[in-house]
């Protein structure tokens, strides 16, 4: 089976051909065009100005993708239909709906979180059921145990920030600009993880739940109660830019948020002994947090196998929901093209 995937839930507009034969999976094409450097200046992402990137680029991508006029080569379609900003959603599903009853294929409403799922089945060894995926992205933070394809079971997830979304909130007080993560994560190779004893919030919590809120406010506390400023006045990025050790506060926080992922990961491990542990989303571009999850567990549960996506492949992008899409057109799990809407909160656990 050959499967075109469509994304365009937030700030990338992505397009991939992918196809499965004899259970092999073979990326045969893959683009992205990625906004950020649009939504660098605003300091995040903008839905209007996102929905209108996805509207000029998603038919030179089509284009450039080179499916024939009539599609016969494609076997079904696979979009994003959710989470995300819905007008930046919409995009990809009327595409993939005018198609899909162009060329009459099957088209599959693909959950972006089962998209980054699915982003380490283009690697082998595929993962072994049953499977604790951590997912850490810009809008999620979620620990839960998959027993076969398309089944979840929530285990544990952020009570209020997500993991990337501390590292953008921390980069901007931080004043690293947009986004935080790849930015945080760069500084802090040059800084100390272990200068500033930052809390780990959650980890005497008797459960599998994060919160990052409070690490964030640590961060702001930091930096007002070592700027010297008089009383009652916040600082601000100019203030910052007088600080001698921001590689010690990116490197310091970081470690927090690693510490945190890893013990409570690896305590999931310890109480639903799964067979293999799969990290995916944004943060999965994480080196630090690649090489804590990965060390410790061939340190304390050698027989589990650690996947994560490749680099090229953690962030948002078309093969992750073709992957995903493969799987749903299997079970022959598809949508009317005439009916499927954007679902900006549809929810996979
Ligand atoms: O999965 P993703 O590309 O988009 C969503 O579905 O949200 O995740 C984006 C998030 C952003 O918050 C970004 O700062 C974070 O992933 N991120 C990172 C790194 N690269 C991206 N966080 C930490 N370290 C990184 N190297
Ligand atoms: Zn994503």
């Amino acid at each position: 089976m050959r499967i075109l995937g469509i994304e365009s839930s937030c700030d990338e507009t992505a397009m991939s051909i992918v196809s499965k034969n004899d259970g092999v999976i073979v990326i045969e094409k893959s683009l992205v065009a990625s906004q950020i450097d649009l939504h660098k200046i605003y300091g995040g992402v903008v839905p209007e100005v996102a929905a209108r990137e996805h509207v000029s680029a998603i038919f030179p991508m089509l284009l450039e993708l080179g499916v024939s006029r009539d599609g016969h080569e494609i076997d079904a379609i696979a979009v994003t239909a959710g989470p995300g900003l819905v007008a930046a959603l919409r995009i990809g599903v009327e595409l993939a709906k005018t198609l899909a009853w162009l060329w009459n294929k099957p088209l599959v409403a693909t959950n972006h979180l089962e998209g980054h799922v699915y982003s380490v089945w283009s690697q082998t060894p595929t993962p072994a059921f049953p499977a604790l995926c951590l997912l850490v992205s810009g809008g999620h933070t979620e620990l839960f145990l998959m027993r076969d394809h398309g089944q979840y079971e929530p285990i544990g997830m952020t009570r209020d920030d997500a993991a990337g979304e501390a590292f953008d909130k921390v980069a901007k007080l931080l004043g690293l600009g947009y986004p935080g993560g790849p930015a945080i994560s760069k500084m802090a190779l040059d800084g100390n993880p272990n200068a500033i004893a930052f809390p780990r919030p959650m980890l005497e919590s008797g459960d599998f739940d994060f919160s990052f809120s409070g690490l964030k406010t640590a961060v702001r506390v930091y930096l007002q109660s070592n700027l010297s400023l008089p009383a009652g006045r916040q600082s601000d990025l100019s203030d910052i830019s007088n600080l001698s050790n921001i590689p010690d506060i990116a490197a310091s926080f970081q470690q927090a948020v690693v510490d945190i992922l890893t013990i409570k990961t690896l305590s999931a491990v310890q109480r639903f002994a799964p067979k293999s542990v799969i990290l995916s989303g944004g943060v999965s571009a994480n080196r630090a947090l690649r090489e804590s999850l990965s060390n410790e567990l061939a340190k304390q549960f050698p027989d589990v196998t650690f996947h994560a996506p490749d680099l090229s492949l953690s962030g948002d992008n078309a093969v992750m929901i073709a992957i995903a899409g493969l799987h749903r057109a299997e079970q022959k799990d598809f949508v009317d093209p005439l009916t499927l809407q954007a679902n900006p909160n549809m929810r996979l656990l």
